[in-house]
């Protein structure tokens, strides 16, 4: 598969790039033959999506030699980095919502007919370049009204079009549900196969044994470690990535107390959808204190819906929703938050942070009116909350003036769950609590929600991650199209009993 005598079509020595304080990365290597696929790994903040962004030219570096197909691009633009077939599909998409899948596509490298963008020409292209690569998308489709899959491949496809022979992907399957990962990784395999090096980063362990031919582990800015996928372990990768041994076994920990009472209820919640009428179609379900209750589902069949409903964000139909006996369906988000109701949302950029705001300010959001007194912030009390906070949740840098902007993608949802998870709350809204977070830190995560469960709070988790699912609740119940169409006790749950449920095979409702 791949030609290790062949000269690499990616070589990057001695890399070293600081920001201020932060020496992002020291003495970092990385050599990818042509037509492999070649995984990053390395804890958050280890300096990847920093290696990754001076190889397409995004960030320039302090040190070092960058060479693609043999050729020393040290320093280049990513006009340059595109020209020579080196193209990133971000974290975050950098697409045009009011603009079609074509035009994103073409954006840049428009085909012009009388001087003006030819769309039916941009579109044939798009479609011919769908069928090539296994990439199905709907070409005149506006990307505001996509999917976070179908928006993605929009962004492999813009690569693509540009002539990207080297293509770098930013942990592309964190946004992704089951079925969705799995079509990516057919495309992936299917560009290697016609010659495309593919490097990209993960956090999911599975998919890297899966999908790719060798690894190379970066611990605190420098490489540690070069891996050929088929003679390594999970054990052995998670090892390295850490410097210590991880427990990976999946342990479904009992809750220690009982349940309590019941502090959030549905009855008969109607919700409308985003694209369709009604997204969720009368649920009514309990939740109480000491449980974790976990809702598994295939994405697209109205958890969007149900957690914005829940946090107020979208207006309820019909039904009701009561948290500690109180109906809340008129309560603004921020009057549920004091009402006892906790939000770690999904997207961690749309709901969860302000960018261009410090780490400290942060984890306040949505609080402030408890720091401070007649509009006027207590900056003490703010920066004493953020240090227990950074301490609290090992939050790098610890710095609370940063912006977080600057913080790496697993360090950001840290910040989100410290907020989420300090303040004072009954029911916890856990929406993907450990997208984009490395191994350790999602052991630390899944006990801090078991210890908030043990302590008498009810935990309400939304998790793609049928694993993550079935660790963590102590009910489980699923929902397909828009309906509960399961509620089980964890132990009466497996991944395939929950799959029948979640591919609308089995639709009893069984009382847990
Ligand atoms: N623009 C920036 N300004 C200041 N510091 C930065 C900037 N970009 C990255 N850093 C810092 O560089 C270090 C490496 O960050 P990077 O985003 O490369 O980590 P990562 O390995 O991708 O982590 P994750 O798995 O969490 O995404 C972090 O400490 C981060 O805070
Ligand atoms: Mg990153």
């Amino acid at each position: 598969m791949t030609d290790s005598s062949a000269t690499p079509a990616v070589r990057m020595t001695g890399i070293a790039k600081r920001f201020a304080a932060v020496q992002a990365v020291a003495q970092a290597d990385l050599s990818v033959q042509p037509g492999e696929i070649h995984a990053l790994c390395g804890e958050n903040g280890a300096g990847k999506s920093t290696l990754m962004k001076i190889l397409c030219g995004m960030n320039g570096c302090d040190d070092g030699r960058i060479e693609v197909h043999g050729q020393d691009v040290t320093g280049w633009s990513t006009a340059r980095a595109i020209a020579a077939g080196v193209g990133m599909v971000h974290q975050h998409f950098m697409l045009v919502p009011t603009l079609t899948v074509a035009e994103n596509v073409v954006l840049g490298r428009e085909p012009l007919r009388h001087g003006l963008l030819d769309l039916e020409k941009a579109v044939a292209d798009v479609e011919q370049l769908c069928k090539q690569t296994g990439l199905s998308v709907p070409a005149r489709a506006l990307v505001a009204e996509l999917s976070v899959g179908q928006a993605q491949r929009v962004e492999i496809l813009k690569v693509l079009h540009r002539g990207a022979r080297v293509l770098l992907l930013d942990e592309p399957t964190a946004v992704l549900s089951p079925p969705e990962v799995v079509e990516l990784w057919k495309v992936l395999r299917t560009l290697r196969g016609s010659g495309t090096t593919i490097l990209l980063v993960t956090h999911k362990l599975d998919e890297v044994m899966e999908l790719t031919d060798r690894i190379t582990v970066m611990r605190q800015g420098r490489t540690v470690a070069v891996l050929q996928t088929p003679e390594t372990t999970p054990e052995i990768l998670a090892e390295a990535m850490v410097g210590r041994e991880v427990d990976l076994r999946v342990q479904h920990a009992k809750r220690a107390g009982s349940r309590g009472d019941v502090v959030l209820q549905l009855r008969d919640l109607r919700v409308a959808g985003r694209r369709i009428a009604e997204a969720i179609r009368g649920i009514s379900l309990d939740v109480r204190a000491g449980e974790i209750l976990g809702i598994a589902g295939v994405e697209g069949n109205g958890q969007a819906e149900l957690l914005e409903a829940l946090t107020g964000l979208r207006p309820v139909l019909s039904g009701e929703i009561s948290l500690n006996g109180k109906n809340i369906n008129a309560l603004t988000p921020r009057a549920r938050g004091d009402a006892g109701l906790s939000h770690i949302p999904e997207d961690r950029h749309e709901r969860g942070l302000i960018l261009e705001f410090s780490v400290a300010d942060n984890l306040v959001l949505g609080q402030q009116h408890h720091f401070g007194s007649k509009g006027l912030l207590d900056r003490r009390a703010i920066d004493a909350h953020a240090q227990a906070a950074i301490a609290a949740w090992d939050i790098r840098p610890p710095d609370p003036q940063a912006p977080v902007r600057t913080l790496s993608g697993g360090n950001q949802q840290k910040v989100v769950i410290a907020r989420e998870m300090a303040r004072d709350f009954s029911v916890l809204i856990a929406a993907q609590p450990t997208r984009g977070v490395d191994v350790g830190a999602i052991e630390f995560i899944h006990d801090r929600l078991r210890q908030a469960r043990d302590a008498g709070k009810a935990v309400l988790l939304v998790s793609a991650e049928l694993r993550e699912i079935l660790t963590l609740s102590d009910r489980i119940a699923v929902l397909y199209g828009g309906q509960l169409v399961a509620v089980l006790p964890r132990d009466a749950c497996s991944e395939a009993i929950l799959g029948g449920y979640m591919t609308g095979l089995g639709s009893t409702t069984e009382a847990a």
